[in-house]
């Protein structure tokens, strides 16, 4: 006998205010189907492109500001009363602490208010579940999370259970790409605008390194790459030399390329090492995140796939970058498993979703970053 309930996802952890509903069919614990009723995506980047990356504060403030209207515009879009939300799921960490301190004290009140459950949900597992809200995809599979604050290699086990095989030891790839934007003076979020300068430009004219691209691990940098890119720009200013937008476009090309072809030689490895542990899983490799939204690295990463034989995954563009679709279905699967109520939920800045692999960016006083 089949069920279903409507979940709220509340998603405010960088610079996305957002809010989407679900319809959820599951049987005993296990989901049947999801359609996401309605999302509502509310951006930030007229407040912080002038700083050529997110301003914490005022991402904070903006979310305090818009966490309500998201809601009510994901409410009337999806056509559902108030009344007939059955769970409320919120990103719970990691992130800026501001705006997930936003979140979760809105998500408290208004689960309060509704006298409906709460379920706290880890960001990084809303885009690692993504291929489970897309595909029904089985577990394990193999996950590449490339995003703005993070990048690495999981096996995901079930719904709360990660490995991690490898990761970045420095900037994450989104973060390169803001970094390149902002050095050619593109703007923010600097993926989007990167790849649109690229499409016109040559991949080979500048010889980039693709970083720790002979280490025998799953491990990745791409703090270097930046800085090589950094010098080919400043060698082309010498004399006050003025950039051409040919030079932008054979810059952000060579640039995007180095990223694509680091993530494909690393991604091979972390196969093996998956075919290695499960030799008679059927094999599947997804990418999720907003860096999964470029299209070069979606089409390398799927050749090799294919290459190595493995089912490709990568959701469609909105529901890589941040939502609230990817949170409310976390948060379901975790309902179904734990049927709790957690309106004691606590908001993490530091939250690595394989809490038993050795911290990749350092721990600290706060705890492991990643
Ligand atoms: O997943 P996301 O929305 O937020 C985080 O959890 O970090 O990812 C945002 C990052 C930004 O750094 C943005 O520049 C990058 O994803 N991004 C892209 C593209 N679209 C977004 N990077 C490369 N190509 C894109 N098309
Ligand atoms: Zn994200």
């Amino acid at each position: 006998m089949s069920n279903s309930f409507i979940i709220l996802g509340l998603e405010s952890s960088c610079d996305e205010t957002a809010a989407a509903l679900l319809k959820i069919t599951f049987e005993k614990t296990e989901i049947l189907d999801s359609v996401i009723l309605s999302s509502i995506v509310l951006g930030q980047n007229n407040l912080h492109s002038k700083f050529g990356g997110v301003v914490p504060e005022l991402a904070a403030r903006a979310h305090s500001e818009k966490l309500d209207i998201a809601v009510e515009m994901a409410v009337s879009e999806s056509v559902l009363d108030l009344k007939q939300i059955d769970v409320v799921s919120v990103t719970s960490g990691p992130g800026l602490i501001g705006g997930v301190i936003s979140g979760v004290m809105f998500a408290k009140g208004f689960s309060l208010g509704l006298a409906k459950p709460l379920i706290g949900v880890n960001h990084l597992a809303g885009h690692a579940l993504t291929p489970r809200l897309t595909d029904k995809l089985k577990f394990p599979y193999l996950l590449l999370l490339v995003s703005g604050g993070h990048c690495q290699f999981l096996i995901v086990n079930d719904s709360k259970n990660f490995s991690r095989i490898g990761g970045t030891i420095d900037d994450a790839p989104g973060e390169a790409f803001d970094k390149v934007a902002k050095i050619l003076n593109l703007g923010y979020p600097g993926g989007p605008l990167v790849e649109r300068k690229a499409l016109l430009g040559d991949p080979g004219k500048y010889n980039l390194p693709r970083p720790l691209i002979n280490s025998q691990d799953c491990n990745l940098s791409f703090s270097g790459l930046k800085t090589a890119l950094r010098r080919e720009y400043d060698k082309l200013k010498e004399g006050s030399k003025k950039i051409t937008a040919g030079e932008i476009s054979d810059l952000c090309a060579s640039f995007q390329r180095a990223v694509a072809e680091t993530l494909v030689a690393k991604s091979d490895l972390a196969m093996k090492r998956f075919s290695e542990k499960f030799p008679y899983t059927e094999k599947s490799f997804a990418v999720a995140g907003g860096v999964a939204a470029n299209q070069e690295i979606r089409n390398t990463l799927k050749n090799l796939a294919i290459q190595q034989g493995f089912s490709f995954f990568a959701p469609p563009i909105n529901l890589c970058t941040d939502n609230g679709s990817i949170i409310a279905y976390a948060g379901a699967e975790h309902f179904l498993k734990e049927k709790t109520n957690k309106a004691d939920l606590v908001p993490r800045p530091r939250w690595p979703l394989d809490e038993i692999a050795k911290p990749m960016l350092g721990s600290g006083k706060r705890g492991a970053k990643a």
